[in-house]
Parts: C-alpha cells; sequence; structure tokens
C-alpha cells in the first residue's frame, strides 16, 4: 500500500493509521487467514499443535525460537526450567515492583528490574514466576517456588497456588500454545520495532508487555467475564444494546483480521468441553458455556445489524475468559497469562527482527503548523 498522496481525513488513510492491510515484515512463524480463520504457528494448524498431548508449550517455543533464530535451540524445556528457579531467587531483590495493584503494572515493572540483561529463554521463564510471585505477595501470601521438574503451565498453576490437576493443567497447555504467536499483532509489532534498533530481549519484552495491557489487545478477557456476570442474571440482549447505546464496545467481539469467527475460539471451546467431561465442576463449566454462547449468539446479531458490512465475531478473548476461568486463574491475572504464553512469538520475532539487521521507521505525513 502506498500511503503517499491520500487527501487528509481520507476514509483510507484512516484506515491506514491503524496499518490495516500494510506488509511491514515477512514472516516463517505464524500466517493469519482472516477470510478463512485460519492459524498456523510454527508450520502447524493451531488446532493440531495445540490440542494434542500436553508439554507442547515447551515444543512450541521450541519451534518457534528454531524458526526465528534460524538455528537449532538446544534443551529448551530444561532452560525454561532453569529460568524459573534463577527468576524465583531474584523476587525477593524485586522490592515494592512485584505489589503494583494492576498486575499487567507488577509484570512490567519486575521484567524491567529482574531481567536487565537476560537472554530471551530467561525472560521467558521469568514471566510466569513474576506473575505467580505478584498475584501472592498482593493477596498478602508468600510466594511459591518454582518445580523444574514440571512443564510451564503445571508449574505455573503451583506457583499460583492452585491444586494440582492434570486436566486443568493440559487445558493450561493448549491456552499457552495458542496464543503463543499471531501475526504481526500489536504487542509482536511493538516488539519488533525495539528489536530493530539494536535493543536487547528485556527492553523488547517490556515493550511487547505494554502493548499487550490496552482493553484493546489483550486486556479484553477480564471485562468479558464481567460482562458474563452482568448477563447471568438479566436479559443479555437488553444489557448489550444499552453497552452498546451507551458507545462501548463489546468485550472479545471484532477482530482486525479476522472476518469469520477466530479459529482460536473454537479450540478454547474444545479445550472446555475436554475439560468438562474430565473436571470436578464441569456442570459448572457447562452453564458458563452455554451462557457464553448465548451471549456470542445475541452480541453477533447486534453487532451484524450494525455494521452489516463488517463482520464481528468472536475473538480469541472471549473464550480465553472462560478457558481460564475453569483452569482457576483469578480473572486480573489473565492479561498476565496472555503474556506468559505469547512473550514465545514475541522472542521468535524478535530474534527473526534482528537477523533483518534493518531499522522500522516509518514516516508521518506533516500537517503541523508552518514557520511564518
Ligand atoms: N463492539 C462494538 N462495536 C465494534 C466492536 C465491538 N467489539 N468492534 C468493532 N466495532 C465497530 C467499530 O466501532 C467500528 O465502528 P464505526 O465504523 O462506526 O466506527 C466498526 O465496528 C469497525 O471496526 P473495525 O475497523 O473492525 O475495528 P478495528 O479493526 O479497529 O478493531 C478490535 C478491532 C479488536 C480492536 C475491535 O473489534 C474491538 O475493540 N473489540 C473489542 C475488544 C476486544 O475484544 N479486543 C480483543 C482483540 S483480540
Amino acid at each position: 500500500m502506498n500511503l503517499a498522496g491520500l487527501p487528509l481525513g481520507d476514509r483510507s488513510l484512516a484506515k491506514a493509521s491503524g496499518l490495516e492491510g500494510v506488509v511491514v515484515a515477512e514472516t516463517r512463524l505464524s500466517h493469519v487467514d482472516g477470510e478463512r480463520g485460519e492459524l498456523l504457528i510454527a508450520g502447524s494448524r493451531v488446532e493440531a499443535l495445540a490440542l494434542e498431548d500436553p508439554g507442547h508449550f515447551e515444543a512450541a517455543v521450541e519451534r518457534l525460537l528454531e524458526l526465528g533464530a534460524g538455528e537449532p535451540q538446544a534443551r529448551v524445556p530444561e532452560q525454561l526450567a532453569q529460568a524459573r528457579v534463577t527468576a524465583f531467587a531474584r523476587v525477593a531483590q524485586l522490592g515494592r515492583a512485584l505489589s503494583l495493584p494492576d498486575a499487567m503494572d507488577a509484570l512490567l515493572a519486575a521484567t524491567a528490574q529482574g531481567c536487565a540483561g537476560s537472554d530471551a529463554l530467561a525472560v521467558l521463564g521469568a514471566l510466569p514466576v513474576y506473575v505467580a510471585a505478584g498475584a501472592r505477595l498482593r493477596a498478602g501470601q508468600s510466594p511459591i517456588a518454582p518445580e523444574p521438574t514440571r512443564l510451564s503451565a503445571q508449574d505455573f498453576m503451583s506457583m499460583l497456588g492452585l491444586p494440582e490437576d492434570a486436566a486443568r493443567a493440559r487445558a493450561l497447555d493448549a491456552y499457552l500454545v495458542t496464543v503463543s504467536d499471531h501475526g504481526l499483532n500489536a504487542s509482536t509489532f511493538a516488539a519488533r520495532v525495539v528489536a530493530s534498533t539494536g535493543s536487547d530481549a528485556m527492553p523488547c519484552i517490556v515493550a511487547g508487555l505494554a502493548a499487550l495491557k490496552g482493553p484493546l489487545h489483550g486486556g479484553a478477557p477480564g471485562p468479558v467475564l464481567d460482562m458474563l456476570d452482568a448477563t447471568a442474571s438479566t436479559e443479555p440482549r437488553l444489557w448489550l444494546e444499552r453497552e452498546l447505546l451507551a458507545g462501548r464496545r463489546i468485550m472479545g467481539m471484532g477482530h482486525r483480521i479476522y472476518r469469520v469467527r477466530d479459529p482460536r475460539a473454537f479450540v478454547f471451546e474444545r479445550a472446555l468441553a475436554r475439560l468438562e467431561r474430565e473436571d470436578r465442576q464441569s456442570s459448572a463449566i457447562a452453564a458458563r458455556l452455554a451462557h457464553a454462547r448465548e451471549v456470542e449468539r445475541v452480541a453477533e446479531g447486534l453487532l451484524s445489524e450494525r455494521h452489516p458490512d463488517r463482520p464481528l465475531r468472536a475473538n480469541v478473548e472471549f473464550y480465553t475468559a472462560l478457558l481460564l476461568e475453569a483452569v482457576g486463574i483469578p480473572r486480573e491475572l489473565f492479561t498476565a497469562t496472555f503474556a506468559v504464553g505469547r512473550c514465545a512469538g514475541w522472542l521468535a520475532h524478535i530474534a527473526e527482527q534482528r537477523r533483518t539487521g534493518r531499522l522500522i521507521r516509518p514516516a508521518a505525513r506533516y500537517v503541523g503548523p508552518m514557520p511564518d
């Protein structure tokens, strides 16, 4: 797309200001087909990658990093486990960073402080440790040490103080794999821009975290759960109409690229259905899922009346909320848990960007005052 010469205020410039449809990089890491609703991560369909046996987050990390760096990665699961142990040893030195009231602010501050000078896998291993330790400290509890023989998903749950549960750990593993990468989304782009300046791993990841925090990107699943709570005891249509009339967006609906339902919503529905069969809280999961499907159906109808030319369907965050709730993750940690998975993609993109050796530096059209 050539942006030069567009009249100011032109609709296509407005779209372009969100860089919609603008290709700024080549990547081997993931492919998002918004028309067909398909997502490839590291050469595999997301459904296959996420719903196979547990332990696939480690495998997905390995494949993504290999593709990004263009060379084999040795002992990724062991390095990740060791990184958790090293990060935990630093928790006591992080001072007030982890106790900041907002989980994403705490993760940003702790990562900036605790991961200075760290390599890629050290940062990736540190994130779940800081998310869990921060949650415990904010609740007035002591942080729980990682157990390096466990896989990431299992160990994250254990550090949060959640009971040992193989089915829930498998569901969380599927979640982490599913969100591990997703094309050039806002946080990945932010991380790549910082990498293109020659910066090291930590500042790139802090940039990714900062972009992910916003409600239009990774901040939506907590509000999705609030919406499901609010509509549980009322007529969903009335509640949703009120939101739209007030000019608010329906969280968990719409996507910049997908024109059909987000394929990750299907993965999470299947992971939830599997959990429903195995979990001791299966009736609560089934009830939440049935209610969510109803809210999704009504929201989709209302949005299609308002935007007949722009299909606005459920996105990844809609069923993220249900899956993470079923696993036992508190809603204030949903975005930070998203970061634990997406950090894999950020690191792979950082490595890929570095190999280009090229600074990302777009241009703006000047419309400001001119000297007399
Ligand atoms: N609820 C209500 N209206 C919505 C909407 C939503 N969830 N998503 C988009 N719209 C509206 C926009 O306001 C816009 O209306 P307008 O043309 O009258 O201004 C129209 O639909 C087209 O929006 P679009 O260009 O598709 O949005 P985008 O590509 O800039 O934004 C999102 C994509 C994801 C930011 C947007 O859909 C959104 O805010 N969703 C809710 C937050 C969310 O779930 N985020 C997680 C994303 S994975």
